[in-house]
């Protein structure tokens, strides 16, 4: 059994951060709600340590969301931030009070706010203060007004005099402000002493973290039948291999084909999961009844919706043919669980469903099981890696789930979608071979509703133009478009015009998003 960390989430905006900082410390964490942190829990869960995550409430509501008290009693380091500090002053002794808007001593605060040192020192504050002081993110109301017996004070800001404050003895550390987030430049060196104080030694892996979750699969499955849907992205695939590994031929993944799909990519699927995984797969190849659903269709929205629709109903009717099953496998990411924690009622972590099995596991009875819930997106290529799956895929562009519809700006015919593809294909090799693809965020080709003359040889040509588009971006919301030499634009054109039939002209998209989007729809 791997050691472990507990963070008591009380529902902070930022509780996911923490488990962030303290993965790239290789500490093995699992993020719990208040609610769900019984006494019972503790006994089993044995933290080696313990942190109080910040919180809208205010401790001094009544009723107001806390930590049983036997986590005091654990004998293991605690670490209380922001709203998780007055929790814990609180609970010990001190006191805590409403934050004024302004004045003197303690009142509210938010934004940037520098702490310097008190005369003492401590190891939890190894390497802060260097430089005199530390930029600090502060987001608080209330305040700590008297401290705990036991508690002194390390680290205090002009509006938080008790920013830093630790009872050495029992290993309590309490920071007003949040150490997990990027204003809080030195933030992490606050984990990484907290943690080494609590003994863990920075051994937890992509390797451990792939034992821990097939354990976990197992025990939650047993010997039921599990569901799983295909889309080809990195996602989707790395929870099927882990499922697969987990319980074998008890899953079935469906993978539906729209007939949207890049050049080569559903045989590519195929055989990695099924010839290359031996996992069970039902190829559910609809081509016809997409592309026939799409016809005359040119409005974005109404494409998007057609295919939505589509694919919920064909997905159900091949799930429907696996008898018994009980399981819906989703590769849901950290990023997409949304911690909301309820203060009144009982556990309440509401989860944003992936669009593309959107409304599902209700509407066919299923419960989820969702593996990469505590990842984020490049520590799911890491397990990925781990798992064995190729770099190739692992490193792949997202590719949007209404596919090459949306690349087709107007009416989509199958004679403008196979001369998309093999476009595509060049454009991609292209990039491959310049070394470039992993610099760039997604690139693709748009084939657009439009024919322009040209001459080839000694004739006149009358075909489709494109337009190549190649961007950068750290998560998709915004992105700049990627500055290709001329020499490469150039020597693509050339290789466009001369290998797919169907295209005289290639233009380039110089729009950044914002004002563009990535897609062209
Ligand atoms: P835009 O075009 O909005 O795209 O700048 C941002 C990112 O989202 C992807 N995208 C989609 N993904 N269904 C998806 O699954 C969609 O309808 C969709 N539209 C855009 C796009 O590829 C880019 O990564």
């Amino acid at each position: 059994m791997t050691d472990q960390l507990l963070i008591i989430d009380f529902g902070s905006q930022v509780t996911q951060l923490i488990a962030r900082r303290l993965r790239e410390l290789n500490v093995y964490c699992e993020i719990h709600p208040f609610q769900n942190v019984t006494d019972d829990f503790l006994a089993e869960f044995r933290p080696k340590a313990v942190i109080f995550s910040g919180g809208p409430d205010s401790v001094t509501r009544q009723g107001s969301p806390r930590p049983p008290a036997s986590v005091y009693e654990l004998g293991v380091p605690i670490l209380g931030i922001c709203y998780g500090q007055q929790v814990m002053m609180q609970d010990l002794g001190g006191q805590v009070e409403g934050g004024k808007i302004s004045g003197g001593g303690g009142t509210a605060e938010f934004g940037r706010a520098y702490v310097t040192p008190t005369e003492q020192r401590l190891p939890f504050l190894d390497g802060w203060f260097d430089g005199g002081r530390e930029q600090v993110w502060m987001s608080h109301g209330d305040h700590v007004s008297r401290l705990a017996p036991g508690f002194e004070v390390f680290g205090t800001s002009p509006n938080a005099p008790f920013a830093i404050t630790a009872d050495p003895q029992r290993q309590f550390f309490a920071v007003q402000f949040h150490p997990e987030v990027h204003h809080t430049p030195n933030g992490k060196r606050l984990y990484e002493n907290f943690v080494k104080l609590a003994g863990f030694t920075g051994d937890w892996t992509m390797g451990a973290y792939r034992e821990e979750a097939i354990r976990k699969i197992r025990e939650q499955v047993g010997d039921k039948k599990v569901i799983c849907g295909l889309s080809g992205g990195v996602d989707s695939s790395v929870a099927a291999v882990l499922i697969h590994e987990a319980i074998g031929d008890q899953l079935t993944c469906v993978f539906v084909d729209h007939g949207l799909l890049r050049l080569g990519e559903a045989e590519e699927v195929v055989t990695m999961f099924r010839d290359h995984y031996n996992i069970r797969l039902i190829h559910a190849d609809e081509q016809e009844l997409f592309l026939s659903a799409l016809e005359g269709v040119s409005d974005p929205e109404v494409k998007r919706k057609t295919i939505g629709k589509l694919f919920i109903d064909v997905f159900q009717k091949h799930a429907n043919s696996i008898e018994g099953a009980e399981f819906l496998a989703q590769g849901t990411l950290y990023p997409d669980v949304i911690e909301s924690v309820s203060f009144s009622g009982g556990p309440s972590v509401t989860i944003k469903s992936h669009h593309n099995v959107g409304g599902l596991p209700e509407k066919m009875g299923l419960k989820l099981v969702e593996p990469l819930r505590e990842l984020f997106k490049d520590e799911v290529r890491a397990l990925g890696r781990e798992l064995g799956l190729p770099d190739s895929f692992i490193g792949r562009h997202p590719f949007p789930g209404p596919g090459l519809a949306i690349r087709c700006p107007g009416e989509i015919t199958r004679a403008k979608l196979d001369i998309l593809r093999k476009a595509d294909a060049v454009y991609i090799d292209q990039i491959r071979r310049h070394g470039l693809y992993d610099e760039i965020w997604q690139a693709f080709v748009a084939i657009l509703p439009v024919r322009t003359v040209g001459v080839m040889g000694d004739g006149r040509t009358y075909d489709y133009a494109c337009a190549l588009r190649a961007v950068t971006s750290v998560d998709g919301m915004t992105a700049d478009y990627y500055p290709f030499t001329h020499e490469f634009l150039g020597e693509t054109a050339t290789r466009i015009i001369n290998e797919v039939e169907g295209i005289n002209r290639v233009t380039y998209d110089i729009t950044s998003k914002p004002p563009g989007t990535i897609e062209w729809e």
